[in-house]
């Protein structure tokens, strides 16, 4: 079945067609123009979506050198997410739909993160243990079989990219956080300075990260930091004993999920699976566990369409073809179980 599938839920309009589960195109439109204003601007990102919108279904139909007759059902991220984005993308694919006779499925964005593994060449057994880290979300995800999933814990406070994100811009480095503090870590000593790994006893497998980011608020105060002067190197040893810290929670708890739930496989998904330290770390922690780390190309971890696509796929597995015409944007939809 030739499906298309579109993304429009925070600031990345993206567009993809799939046959049978294979990803035929992807396309992405990022909007740059919120950098400028240090986060994304809920407004902005609407009216860039309009725009986008056709032009980038247009380019993922001629990407696959496939005709719009021959889509046969189209699949939309309907929550978590911003209101005004969300029914960007809502509207066109009911319209299309309507237009064309097909069905239209609503998906959940972060089961999109969550089976974004399945995209690539190797694909990852069920059931498996995911951790979906992004700017809006931290979660660990025990998967038993297709939409079978347990939610094992997510964050109390600030999800892990969020945290990038603001101690990003309590450096003075621009935004999106993570990519900059990733590159920057690299060159640091993650010892240089020692901040908080919250809930690391027992097996709790909650999160919290805004201890963090306060810490380095507060280190930044203490040494008078001025983001318009930054001393280099104090920047890279703080942006490695930041990253140092968030990893640390995130593998810990990870690795601990699948010698408790006895999975091969993991799932890292979200914009900060991206991050290289954080790949490293986990793979090594994982084969002490006796499991397998399956990361999606970067490509596939930041917001984007085929994600999408690929949930559809799965969901239609389960529940058969099914359309949805009441469809509505739900910003705080949560994951379903
Ligand atoms: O999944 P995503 O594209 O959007 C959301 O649904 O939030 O994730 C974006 C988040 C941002 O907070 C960004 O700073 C973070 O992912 N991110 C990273 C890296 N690349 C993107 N965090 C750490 N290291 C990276 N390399
Ligand atoms: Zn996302």
């Amino acid at each position: 079945m030739n499906l298309l599938a579109i993304e429009s839920s925070c600031d990345e309009c993206s567009a993809a067609v799939l046959e049978d589960g294979d990803l035929k195109s992807v396309v992405i439109s990022s909007q740059l123009i919120h950098s400028e204003y240090g986060g994304v601007v809920p407004e902005l990102a609407s009216r860039a979506h309009m725009e986008l919108i056709v032009p980038v279904v247009e380019e993922s139909l001629k990407k696959a050198s496939i005709s719009k007759d021959a889509i046969e059902s189209v699949a939309v991220t309907y929550g978590p997410g911003l209101a005004g984005s969300l029914i960007v993308g809502i509207s066109f694919a009911k319209a299309f739909a309507s237009s064309m006779g097909i069905p239209v499925v609503g998906v959940n964005h972060m089961e999109g993160h969550l089976y974004s593994a399945f995209l690539e060449e190797e694909k990852p057994e069920f059931p498996f243990v995911a951790l979906v880290v992004s700017g809006g979300h931290s979660m660990l995800i025990h998967v038993r079989a297709p939409f079978t999933h347990e939610l094992l814990g997510q964050t109390r406070d600030d999800a892990a990219g969020e945290a990038f994100d603001k101690v990003a811009k309590l450096l003075g480095l621009g935004y999106p956080g993570g990519p900059v503090i990733d590159k920057l870590a690299k060159e640091g000593d993650p010892k240089a300075f020692k901040f908080p790994r919250a809930f690391m006893d027992g097996d709790s497998f909650e999160f919290s990260f805004s201890g963090i980011k306060t810490s380095v608020l507060y280190l930044l105060r203490e040494l008078n930091y001025d983001p318009e002067k930054p001393d280099e190197k104090l920047v890279r040893d703080i942006c490695a004993s930041f990253q140092a810290a968030v990893i640390d929670v995130l593998v810990a708890k990870t690795t601990n999920a699948a010698r408790k739930f006895g999975v091969r496989s993991i799932v890292v998904a979200g914009g900060v699976a991206a991050n290289r330290g954080l790949r490293t770390a986990l793979q090594a922690s994982a084969e002490t566990a006796g499991a397998r780390v399956f990361f999606p190309r970067p490509l596939y971890c930041t917001d984007n369409a085929a994600m999408i696509g690929i949930a559809a796929h799965f969901k239609y597995l389960k529940t058969g073809l099914v359309t949805d015409l009441t469809l509505k944007p739900t910003p705080n939809l949560a994951l379903s179980f």
